[in-house]
Order: structure tokens, then sequence, then C-alpha cells
């Protein structure tokens, strides 16, 4: 496919006996956010070094913008933006001076750079603390500060390791918007983290890893759509009689596969229906249900979220 704009073909990592990486084969579309979830020592950081031209691949091959780790490591280099996992040690630096010393490093001329600096602190929202010093910022602000300095020679790519990582809440929910905000930018962002939460609701991509292995990538849509092989509906009503004619019915409606009374709840009789179909037929189903005579006090789906399908993938107990 020609707008994927990292590709990896069977890369495979290597420490001594150790195999971290095992035959990862990733596709991030260009424009996307891409959650690479998987637990710690899932080899996640290792993959960013890759792709990043820090580590070099005992196999496989792995093209970013196009252009490969191996072969090509400055056009890869000037196409990535890249947020390791550990901040570092900047003492004695002004959060401008930080800027201006990366900015620096990609050849950005003196004259451009006062502007550039702004530009970006101000976009990060640190812009009041230009004058602060970089090791007396809060970890949300040096992520931020960080997520900043990746940006300086406006590249196509970010790759962030665990950027959501050690932050509170609030400062999680920042990060999370100005990835979203980056994505706006025309910016594709690849970044890993091992809490299923980050990417519940920005990505549009995933993929899952475990033990080097990748377990299954997608969009969010094809892999909920995958996972999800049917909706669960819980129809509440009045009594046992009518939850008997309400499964029955139910039955009979296409698409439904199964229908089950279930134990009453809080005095109520319910009915679980597994239907095979889309919003409409959700819709259609409630309608045939009411207009067949039963007193519906409660039509409720399910809502799977990710953490319902991630247990089912990582359980193997998938379709
Ligand atoms: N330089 C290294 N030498 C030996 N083992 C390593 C090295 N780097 C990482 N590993 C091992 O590779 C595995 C994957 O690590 P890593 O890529 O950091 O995982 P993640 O980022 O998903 O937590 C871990 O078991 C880790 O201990
Ligand atoms: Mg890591």
């Amino acid at each position: 496919m020609a707008d994927l704009i990292i590709e990896t073909v069977d890369l495979v990592k290597r420490f001594g006996k150790f195999t971290a990486v095992d035959g990862l084969s990733l596709e991030v579309p260009a424009g996307s956010i891409y959650g690479f979830l998987g637990p710690n020592g899932a080899g996640k950081t290792t993959t960013m070094r890759m792709l990043t031209t820090l580590t070099r691949p005992t196999s496989g091959s792995a093209r970013v913008n196009g252009f490969s780790v191996t072969d090509d490591q400055i056009a890869v280099r000037r196409s990535i933006g890249y947020m390791p996992d550990e901040f570092g040690v900047y003492e004695d630096l002004r959060v401008w001076e930080y800027l201006d010393f990366f900015a620096a490093c990609y050849d950005i001329a003196e004259g451009e750079r006062k502007k550039l600096i702004n530009d970006l602190l101000a976009l990060v929202d640190l812009a009041h603390k230009r004058e602060d010093m970089v090791d007396k910022l809060s970890r949300g602000m040096k992520q931020r500060l960080s997520l900043a300095r990746t940006l300086a020679h406006d590249p196509a790519v970010l790759i962030l390791d665990e950027p959501a990582s050690g932050l509170d809440p609030r400062a999680r929910i920042e990060i999370r918007e100005l990835m979203v905000e980056l994505a706006r930018m025309g910016k594709t962002i690849f970044f890993s983290t091992h809490i299923l939460a980050d990417v519940e609701n920005i990505c549009s991509h995933i993929g899952i890893v475990e033990a080097g292995k990748l377990v299954m990538q997608g969009s969010m849509s094809e892999l909920k759509a995958r996972l999800m092989p049917h909706r669960e509906i819980f129809v509440t009503v009045k009594d046992d009689t009518a939850a008997e004619s309400a499964r029955a019915i139910a039955l009979t409606f296409g698409g439904v596969i199964a229908a089950e009374v279930l134990e009453p709840k809080g005095g109520r009789s319910r009915v679980r229906v597994d239907y095979q179909g889309d919003d409409d037929g959700v819709a259609a189903l409630n309608q045939t249900l009411t207009t067949s005579g039963v007193a519906i006090l409660g039509f409720q789906e399910e809502v799977q979220n990710l953490e319902s399908v991630f247990m089912r993938v990582t359980h193997g107990i998938v379709g």
C-alpha cells in the first residue's frame, strides 16, 4: 500500500539469545494516530529504537516515510520526531534554551529560531514558562516540552514512546489532546502505551504487541467489528411472562442469533438478545417487540468497549 508512512516486514531484534521483537509487520497509514499497545517488556521501545535508526534490526526491514532505516538513516531521521521514554537531565537550561539547543541541532538558522520557539511553546501551552528552568517543570510540562522539541524540524511522523506514562489524569488528557491537535495539523502519530485507556478514544489505528509479536492490528472500527461478532441487547420487561414473549418474538427476528431470559434484576425480568446487524436493525427489533404488545421498560445495548475486546484477544478466545 502506497499510503503507509511506517511499514515493517518481519522485523526482528535479538539481544544475544533473547528475541525482543519477533517478526513484527507493522502498517501505519499516513495521517493516522496509531496506538502501539502492549504490556511492559513486549518490545515497544526496541521497535521504536529500530524505527528511529538508534538500533539496527537483526533481520527484516522497516521503512519510514518511504526510507529504509538501514539504508537511508539520514532521510529517516529528518522525517521523524522522536520522544524517548526518558526525558533525560537538562540542568541549568531555561525552557527556551532547551528548544533553541535542539533547533540548532536541526540546523535551523538562528534568525528563525526565536519565532519557531515561540510558536512551539504556544502550541504546547508553555509560553508562560519560557524563562523557567527545565528541571523545575512538572512531569506533564516536561512531556509537553519534549513533544515541542520533536516538532522543531517539522517532521511528518512523530514516534512517541509512552508519552502519557507517569502523568496525573489531567496531564494525560492534555497530552492526548495535544496528539489529536498534531494529527489535525497533518502529522502521523505512532505512540506506545501499556495502558488501554490511552488508545480507546483518540486512536484511528491500533496494534497490540505481546512478547515481541503482533497479536493484531488494524483500524479501530475494523478491530471492534472483527472482535464483536454480535451485539448484546438487554431488554427489561415487567415479569417473566413478558420476558418469555419478548424472547420468542426476538427469536423470529432476522439477525437474532440467540435470546435468553435472565435472572430478574431489581425485581424486573430481563432478556438478553444476541443480534448480528446494524443500528437500524437494533431500532427495528425494538419496534417489533413494542408493536407485538410486549411492554418494554428498558432496551439497552451493552456497549462493548475496547477493554472487553482486549481481554478477549489476549485470552485467545476470539471469534
Ligand atoms: N539492550 C538490551 N539488551 C538486552 N535485553 C534488552 C535490551 N533492550 C531491551 N531488552 C529486553 O527486550 C524486551 C523488550 O523490551 P522493551 O522493548 O523495552 O519493551 P517495552 O518497551 O514494550 O516495555 C525486554 O525483555 C527487555 O528486557
Ligand atoms: Mg518501553
